[in-house]
């Protein structure tokens, strides 16, 4: 009785609020707020961060853990050259494992496995096994390929057995490499799988007497992302392209300046043959292998339809670098400057210069011969704003639009929406006048409700805004419906300011279970699934509906405080108007929509809509809990909606602008 009486209630004084959208504008009105703005064609994008093992055990395909016996403890604690291998030994076989790194396969690469075979007799051999990244994913009647470089002793006779097997031994798939050669040779074969296995390993076993000298064994499934040699998990690059995101940020975030200056991450390490790459320790206490490196990145990009958008260190390291004993942001000596900035210039040579350039050509030799049209390059990440970061960001600042002065160079103004680094950033902005900064923003969903209005008061003379890392962070991180109506409210005033905030991305995007250093992100996956966030399908929502155009709006009888966030844009290519209305509140809308100044509105329009319980978590016992629904809604010059509690509604209306 008293919940139907309370109900009662809340639908007498229920007020309707009236829309009213100047849908046929086409140029920017006067005021701030609710004025007509064009949109930036590339306000929506991704940003990827080789965090939570998103590279390395998870986009890229490679199966095989530590593929060249590189790990250390500088990675993590514990760990290895021989982290993630196992030896093997059958048929009463004998045999010794080294690390070796006298006669490496190339001074990048300096290290790999000699293993002293005694295994002559008949079915004794002597071997390694690597079960991936948590188990290898083994699919029936898909083929895998497999390389490795071998050599053996000189004078001796040794061949080499690759099984796929199941955990408990079971053979899935065999192949033989009948006699190894005495100086490193790469060698391939194609094996099948006959059966299903989500924990299978890939065994090396030695037949013969001797030393045989192993170093990049790895192992793809044929059917990558596109069919890529040395490409991506297709099941987790589909999930990104499905996003249509307009961008791809790439490595990073902290990754970029890394942990100290010796961990940078230069580009020139991850192109070219993968033996040749330099690998690292990755900041986030793991391991780069750099396989998914500048190239894979670029092809991806383009794969998708993304502009790229690498972000290269600005000389400096992480500020958190070696905190605990507080070595803190490192910067290149100035004498070392010159090579640095040549280093960056030569990035945009590699992506952009004819085939005929140094770098062009490099990029050429990789199998793209035609430029991949860089448009944007950010520099510096979140940079404590130190006069050493000012000093180093100014000369290849300087350097680059010299060289390129139509490329778009994006600063950086610290990690916080607010706070020293932002105000000194933002002043550092002014002072050379960049046309775009990188701003980061974490904070809990009601943060973003309070500061929707942030950007209309931005002031347009300024530098443009890349909102590059954003998320709003619920209670234990989780990933909500209430953290994920707090963005879509956030990106209406992206749409809003869409002439200022000219991009933005979601961090971070990809978090392996089980490996996340950092809650939430976007998809979370294992070997097997993927599986898109509630805060995905609001990306999503937006990409697909992104405008050209903000259409100036008033609205009726609506407080900052009801957590109600809306935004009008039309499509130019299609000419359709689409509304989308966040509702964060616990109470239904009802909505009078008014669309003034366009004709021939069709009677119906495609309602996508995302709601439920607020505290409905994203976790590993609930994958995807709520997923958005299609439907048709009737339309019309007028309209009424009702926008239920705690959703978001995305209408998309065909129409005609006279
Ligand atoms: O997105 C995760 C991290 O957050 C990024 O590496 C860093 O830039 C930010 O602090």
């Amino acid at each position: 009785m008293f919940i139907l009486s309370g109900c009662l209630i809340c639908c007498a004084f229920a007020q309707r609020i009236t829309v009213t959208i100047q849908a046929g504008s086409a140029r920017p009105s006067e005021g701030r707020g609710s004025a007509g703005r064009p949109i930036s064609p590339d306000i929506f994008g991704i940003f990827f961060e080789d965090l939570n093992y998103a590279a390395d055990g998870g986009l890229y395909a490679e199966m095989v853990q530590n593929r060249s016996f590189e790990y250390s403890s500088l990675d993590h604690p514990g760990w290895h050259a021989f982290t993630g291998w196992e030896m093997v030994k059958r048929g009463g076989a004998k045999g010794s494992y080294f690390i070796g790194d006298a006669n490496p396969l190339h001074p990048n690469n300096p290290r790999y496995l000699e293993t002293d075979c005694d295994a002559g007799g008949e079915g004794s051999a002597v071997g390694i096994s690597n079960s991936g990244f948590d188990g290898m994913v083994l699919k029936k009647g898909e083929e895998y390929n497999f390389t490795v470089f071998a050599r053996q002793q000189p004078g001796r006779s040794i061949s080499l057995e690759i099984r796929l097997e199941s955990k408990d031994g079971a053979l899935r798939g065999r192949a033989e490499i009948p006699q190894l050669t005495s100086e490193w040779k790469k060698y391939s074969a194609t094996i099948l799988a006959d059966k299903d296995d989500e924990n299978g390993r890939l065994i090396l076993l030695a037949r013969g007497r001797g030393i045989v000298y192993l170093d990049m064994i790895s192992l793809f499934p044929q059917k990558t992302f596109r069919n890529r040699p040395n490409g991506l998990r297709a099941d987790l690059a589909q999930a990104i392209a499905d996003l249509k995101p307009r961008f791809i940020r790439f490595p990073g975030g902290c990754l970029v300046h890394g942990d100290g200056l010796k961990n940078l991450y230069r580009w020139k390490d991850t192109i070219g043959p993968v033996e040749h790459r330099r690998e690292q320790k990755n900041i986030w206490r793991y391991h780069q292998t750099l396989g998914l490196g500048y190239f894979e990145y670029f092809q991806f990009c383009e794969d998708i339809g993304a502009k790229p958008l690498p972000v290269v260190a600005a000389g400096v390291s992480c500020q958190n670098t070696d905190r605990y004993w507080g070595v803190g942001q490192q910067a290149i000596a100035m004498e070392e400057m010159p090579a640095y900035v040549q280093e960056v210039l030569d990035v945009v040579e590699w992506a952009n210069g004819p085939a005929a350039t140094e770098w062009g050509a490099r990029r050429a030799e990789a199998g793209h011969p035609e430029p991949f049209n860089l448009q944007y390059l950010g520099v510096g990440n979140e940079d404590a704003q130190t006069p050493a970061f000012r000093e180093r960001f100014k000369i290849i600042y300087n350097a680059v639009k010299a060289k390129y002065p139509d490329l778009t160079v994006i600063g950086t103004v610290g990690p916080n929406p607010e706070g020293p680094d932002y105000d000194n950033g933002w002043k550092f902005a002014d002072e050379l006048r960049l046309e775009m900064v990188d701003e980061h923003c974490y904070k809990p969903p009601h943060w973003f409700w309070a500061n929707l209005d942030r950007f209309d008061a931005y002031d347009r003379s300024r530098s443009k805004v890349y909102l590059g890392e954003y998320a709003a962070h619920d209670v234990r991180r989780q990933t909500t419906l209430r953290s994920a109506l707090a963005e879509a409210a956030y990106m209406t005033s992206l749409e809003r300011n869409g002439d200022m905030v000219r991009m933005s991305s979601y961090a971070p995007l990809l978090g392996k279970l089980g490996h996340t250093q950092w809650n939430p992100d976007l998809i979370y996956f294992t070997n097997t699934t993927v599986n898109p966030t509630i805060n995905y399908y609001v990306q999503q929502m937006f990409n697909l509906n992104a405008g050209d155009f903000y259409l100036p709006v008033a609205v009726d009888s609506l407080e900052k405080a009801d957590n109600f966030a809306l935004s009008p844009v039309r499509d130019s290519k299609s000419g359709d108007i689409i509304v989308k209305l966040v509702n964060g509140g616990p109470d239904s809308r009802s909505l009078r929509i008014e669309l003034v100044g366009v004709e021939n509105i069709a009677t119906n329009a495609v309602k996508t809509i995302l709601s439920g319980d607020p505290l409905t978590v994203n976790d590993a016992g609930n994958p995807q809990p709520l997923v958005p629904e299609i439907s048709t809604i009737a339309v019309g010059p007028v309209f009424d909606y009702e926008s239920p509690p705690h959703s978001l509604t995305v209408i998309r209306i065909k129409s005609q602008t006279p």
